[in-house]
């Protein structure tokens, strides 16, 4: 199943996170991909609230992974990670198989670290300054959820 949703601001996409993270469980792992500035930290923001987090959110750069526990919720930007290696050795797989919802940046570019089973948002410019897309799709085995997130979110982007 793939979904195909338009954002017309910074506002709609944290919206739009809110659903993704009132459906998240723990262990669900969410791979974002897109160019720098397509909005995958501002979706990020809605996950956290969407699970809980009450608070500010901000981009783990530097850092490379922020941790929520409120919310339950590990926060990666891979952007400066060289591939799958460096994402084992900054920890991950404490965060995958202790319950936590992982959120990964630019997950691209250390999906061999991550599970097979994962939501998967593409990100990408719209035609007007604030106009983002975001494609949404799953890979594994999900419940029924999904489904009703992913009708949920077109709704939310018509
Ligand atoms: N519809 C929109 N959705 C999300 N962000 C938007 C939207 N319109 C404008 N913006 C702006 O775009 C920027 C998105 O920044 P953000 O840090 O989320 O990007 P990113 O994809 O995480 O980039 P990076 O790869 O550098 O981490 C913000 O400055 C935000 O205000
Ligand atoms: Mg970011």
């Amino acid at each position: 199943m793939d979904t195909s949703i338009k954002s017309g601001s910074e506002e709609h996409t944290v919206m739009l996170g809110v659903s993704i993270g009132s459906v998240l469980s723990p262990g669900d792992v969410v791979c974002l991909e897109g160019e720098l500035g397509t909005g995958k930290t501002v979706l990020v923001k809605g996950i956290a609230r969407g699970l809980g987090h009450e608070g500010p959110v901000t981009s783990p750069t530097f850092t490379i992974i922020h941790t929520y526990p409120d919310a339950r919720l590990c926060h990666v930007d891979a952007y400066r990670l060289e591939g799958a290696r460096d994402l084992v050795s900054v920890g991950i797989d404490d965060f995958l198989d202790g319950g936590w919802v992982c959120a990964v940046e630019w997950a691209d570019r250390v999906r061999p670290a991550l599970p097979e089973r994962a939501l998967r948002v593409r990100f990408s410019f719209g035609p007007g300054e604030d106009d983002r897309v975001l494609e949404v799709s799953a890979t594994g085995e999900w419940d029924g959820r999904l489904g009703a997130l992913l009708e949920e979110l077109t709704d939310h982007g018509r």
